[in-house]
């Protein structure tokens, strides 16, 4: 049954009878029942499994708990042993063409046959789980494979082989998932990343990569990673967050949704400001469906996130040096290309160096319209670390003239946040109206007002305009956006 995806090389015996020999020097198919040692493996670790088994039977009647925990641990001994059997009899080239019927078929096959020479017996749900595990395993992410086809699942954050906390609505969860030991973590990363053609050790201890299925994956392995290697996967969601979805689950109103309508399609340059996860890219993404389907809108990210969907979509993403370290491509050479290219619009995923500079000359010099996101934790600190930014990157200048080169190319400040329950909110909008003397001059919009905190620890509070009138209302309404004046009147506190 298994003949097509066993190695034909070694000690497998040929085509003539597979299924005798799936196991190289076990015990040669069902109908042995004596074990013997596998050669590649030490005899003891083979018999380990079976001796612990047979030496738990008699005894005297443990408790659920502790037997509980036996189980489990037995069962991933068992894992363990069959999926270096497995490993060991897969022909792993013949098993990229496998169907997926074909490939679960024989790993029912060699686990039922390797169960039954380790004298091992498993109720009809353990075999299941088992074998889904050993699935997991041959052809994905091993223990990382639930959480990642787990679409309730934002996060994946493993800190060592045994923690891996999700993040699920929002709040970090620890989960039961664990990895044998740092081998296996260290071969799951580096499954991940040689897939996409990179590579992590000792000398190379950390990478930052995007996965065929589009989620942002960063690991960093020992000696600096110090108990384990860790790994965060935030994963693509196909389905973006629309702008409807978000009123829906409250991260802003609808009076602030047709304010932002009027303020991107009549071409302001707006940047999201936001904490780690606070749902920067989504509101990012969110927003540019505002724009108009004639334009051209130029992308550029270090890990291409952003969904864009209109037709006119020309995306770039950055490419970190290889492992001569050449072969960069900064975030900074694409906009500068970007420039060159009759954009009408640039988008860039997240400001976080050098190309502040040519960003903020984009969005003055006839780009208006632009957007990017930027890592800050309200508007008067996004200006701030735009202002770091652009002495960071080597430019000279007086600080008023930097602040006056920042007022007059950003528009409007949207601060997201991920409030201490889990819940991602727009907190503020913020309008940028120029400069007195040498400070940059700004006005709240729009706030999310809290007002308190539930036994359960949810967030109370409710959005509201400030009752300042936008310094852009008639700009919207020359452009055919004529809000209703009554959205900039605070609203009544439920
Ligand atoms: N308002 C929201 N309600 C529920 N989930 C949200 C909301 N906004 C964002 N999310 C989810 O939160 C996760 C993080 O969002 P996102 O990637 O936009 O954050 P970010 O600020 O760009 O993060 P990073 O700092 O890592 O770039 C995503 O899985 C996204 O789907
Ligand atoms: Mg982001």
């Amino acid at each position: 049954m298994f003949s097509k995806y066993k190695k034909t090389d070694g000690t497998s015996g040929g085509q003539g009878s597979p299924e005798l020999k799936s196991i190289p020097g076990g015990s040669v198919g069902r109908a042995t029942s004596k074990p013997s040692p596998t050669p590649d493996l030490p005899a003891t670790q083979t018999q380990d499994v079976v001796t612990r088994r047979r030496q738990s039977k008699p005894d005297a009647q443990p408790k659920p708990v502790d037997k509980e925990r036996k189980r489990k641990e037995r069962l991933g001994e068992i894992k363990l042993e069959l999926h270096k059997r497995l490993l060991d009899n897969l022909n792993l080239s013949a098993l990229e063409t496998a169907t997926e019927n074909d490939l679960r078929a024989e790993i029912v096959a060699i686990s039922g046959e390797a169960l039954d020479e380790m004298g091992v017996v498993l109720n009809r749900e353990e075999r299941q789980t088992l074998n889904q595990d050993l699935y997991d395993e041959v052809t994905g992410l091993g223990p990382l494979e639930p959480l990642l086809k787990d679409d309730t699942v934002n996060d994946i954050l493993v800190n060592g082989p045994q923690q891996v906390f999700v993040e699920r609505a929002g709040k970090l969860e620890l989960t039961d998932t664990t990895f044998k030991d740092e081998k296996h973590l260290l071969r799951i990363i580096d499954k991940i990343v040689s897939a996409v053609g990179r590579r992590v050790d000792e000398s190379n201890p950390y990478v930052d990569a995007r996965l065929a299925d589009g989620s942002r994956f960063n690991a960093m392995v020992p000696p600096i990673a110090v108990d384990g290697s860790l790994v965060s996967i935030r994963k693509f969601k196909k389905e973006k967050l629309s702008v409807d979805d978000l009123v829906n689950f409250g991260a802003f109103t609808e009076e602030m949704a047709a304010y932002l309508q009027a303020a991107v399609a009549t071409r302001l340059n707006v940047i999201v400001s936001g904490g780690t996860g606070s749902g920067k890219t989504t509101t990012l993404n969110a927003l540019s469906s505002f724009i108009d389907n004639d334009e051209r809108i130029l992308t550029i990210e270090d890990t291409a996130e952003l969904q864009l969907q209109q037709i006119h979509v020309g995306r770039m993403e950055s490419r970190p040096p290889n492992v001569e370290g050449k072969g960069a491509v900064s975030q900074r050479d694409c906009l500068r290309n970007a420039l060159r290219m009759r954009p009408d619009r640039i988008i860039v995923g997240e400001t976080r160096g050098e190309e502040v500079i040519d960003m903020l000359q984009a969005m003055n010099t006839g780009h208006d319209g632009s957007m990017t996101t930027i890592h800050a934790n309200s508007a008067r600190d996004a200006v701030s670390r735009l202002e770091n930014m652009i002495s960071m990157a080597g430019i000279e200048m007086p600080i008023k003239a930097t602040r006056s080169q920042i007022s007059s190319a950003v528009n409007l400040i949207v601060q997201a946040s991920r409030l201490q329950d889990g819940s991602r909110r727009m907190v503020s909008i913020t309008e940028v109206t120029g400069m007195e003397g040498e400070v940059i001059s700004m006005q709240e919009v729009f706030r999310y007002q809290r007002v308190g905190l539930t036994p359960d620890n949810k967030i109370i509070g409710h959005f509201t305009a400030t009752g300042v009138r936008s310094n852009f209302s008639e700009r919207f309404r020359m452009w055919g956006y004529d809000l209703p004046s009554n959205i900039f009147e605070p609203f009544a506190a439920e």
